[in-house]
């Protein structure tokens, strides 16, 4: 319903804000998984299309009362599943002010104040990540779609360099090009190479080790029409390929590395950079705000070292609309596009490097803590805890199914489950600002008190 005046608009405002709030104030006491009334009442949004628009008011009400308590509690302290974060209050709340805007920021003619928001978001994050400063950032909705986006430029890149000019003779009779990931690649990449046409014969699966580590005594030979995808972070384990075994020699045969580092890089903004130690001679990397960072959602970034590959493949300039190089617009997926490095820049800002640092040291303890507490508990933690990640299960697979489906089921905590080498396991990320100890030895008592 339109608005006759501005202040009909601000009293809507208000009142989702009134009911956000309301939200806000219930977290932590209401069950980690919607209960199974509160997913029954998801059915109130089985209506027809109205006819007649329904009104404002109703429609926000209707959204709250039976979609909020059907809201899964990631933005709480015991949400455990998938590495993702709660959302630090102010990057939820600079989101907020970048919907008042509504700037389209593809650059600066459509928002000025999106375009010196990134530009210094992106400056900060190259130096937060001490990768090369001369990189090109660019603000993307997840490590997916930065992913692909990395992945194009390397393909044009490397053709390039074979004299194929893909933007004119496109990708038929190219120089075919082959891909090297790790056997523990992350299921994005791999529907990221299947969308830019890549198919499975054209990769080559590098061995892992115990750790989920590439071998790098195992890498395939590597030349110059090689693509190589590496980990900062494996989903399982939290562990990172030997940046400094492999990226050198790499480069050195002149294939183009990228890196996931989806969660894993902001390890490099606290005192377990070592394990990152080489990653800074990549040629592309991808990290997420909306995990560790704990941004909302819809919040990643692409970094290209060679800041001309990502424009030219991402460019996006039209007649009637030229930008500068480092436009949004070309540099992402979207032509339209909300300010999202906005909400990154107020995490950087209000945490500093400190604040960043200790979000990533305490998560990393906490998760260290949660595996000694299940070790003790009888459980087998899997793999090594180096970072945010627990692996962990109990005495026989369906053992470790059943409380994991209790675990899920019990309303206090939730995470998921993964295979690890042939066996289900317990999949605990500790991501979120707002976990502490307590939250930490509550996860462990409830998964000690559902073993037999
Ligand atoms: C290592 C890794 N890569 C990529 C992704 C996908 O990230 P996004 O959900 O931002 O697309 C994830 C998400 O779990 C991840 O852990």
């Amino acid at each position: 319903m339109l608005h006759d005046n501005i202040e009909q608009e601000i009293a809507l405002l208000t009142e989702a804000d009134r009911r956000a709030r309301a939200y806000t104030a219930g977290i932590g006491h209401r069950p980690v998984f919607p209960s199974s009334d509160s997913l029954e009442g998801l059915s109130q949004f089985e209506e027809e299309l109205p006819a007649r628009g329904l009104g404002d008011a109703s429609t926000l009400a209707l959204l709250d009362d039976a979609g909020s308590p059907a809201a899964v509690e990631s933005n709480g302290s015991r949400y455990f599943g998938f590495v993702v974060g709660a959302t630090l209050p102010v990057a939820a709340a600079a989101d907020r002010l970048v919907l008042a805007w509504d700037n389209g920021a593809l650059g600066q003619v459509t928002s000025p104040v999106g375009a010196a928001v990134e530009k210094t978001a992106a400056r900060w994050l190259l130096e937060i990540l001490d990768l090369p400063r001369e990189s090109a950032v660019g603000f993307v909705t997840s490590a997916t779609s930065g992913t692909l986006i990395a992945l194009a430029s390397a393909r044009r890149t490397l053709l390039a360099r074979h004299g194929w000019d893909l933007d004119r003779r496109g990708l038929r009779a190219a120089p075919p090009l082959r891909i090297v990931t790790s056997a523990l690649v992350h299921v994005v990449v791999k529907k990221a190479l299947r969308v830019l046409g890549f198919g499975t014969d054209d990769v080559i699966v590098a061995p892992v080790d115990e750790h989920g580590r590439i071998d790098p005594a195992q890498m395939p030979e590597l030349d110059e029409r090689t693509i190589v995808i590496l980990q900062a972070g494996e989903v399982n384990t939290g562990e990172f390929d030997p940046f400094s075994s492999i990226i050198p020699a790499a480069r050195a045969a002149g294939a183009w590395v990228h890196v996931d580092g989806a969660f894993g890089l902001w390890a490099r903004a606290s005192a377990h950079a070592a394990l990152t130690v080489g990653v800074d001679a990549a040629d592309s990397w991808t990290v997420d705000g909306h995990k560790w960072l704990n941004t909302p959602y819809d919040s990643a970034m692409v970094i290209v070292r060679d800041a001309s590959a990502l424009t030219a493949t991402m460019t996006s300039d039209a007649t009637y609309t030229q930008a500068d190089d480092d436009a949004q617009r070309n540099r992402t997926m979207e032509f339209s596009r909300r300010a999202r490095g906005v909400p990154v820049w107020a995490a950087l800002r209000a945490l500093g490097r400190d604040g960043v640092a200790d979000l990533i040291e305490r998560t990393t303890a906490l998760a260290s803590h949660g595996a000694a507490g299940l070790r003790a508990a009888g459980y087998t933690v899997v793999n090594r805890v180096v970072l945010n990640q627990i692996i962990a299960k109990a005495a026989t697979p369906q053992e470790t199914l059943r409380i994991t489906a209790a675990a899920q089921s019990s309303g206090a905590v939730w995470f998921g489950t993964s295979r690890w080498q042939g066996d289900p396991v317990m999949r605990i990320s500790v991501s979120s600002w707002r976990t502490t100890t307590e939250d930490m030895d509550a996860l462990v008592a409830l998964l000690s008190s559902l073993r037999t």
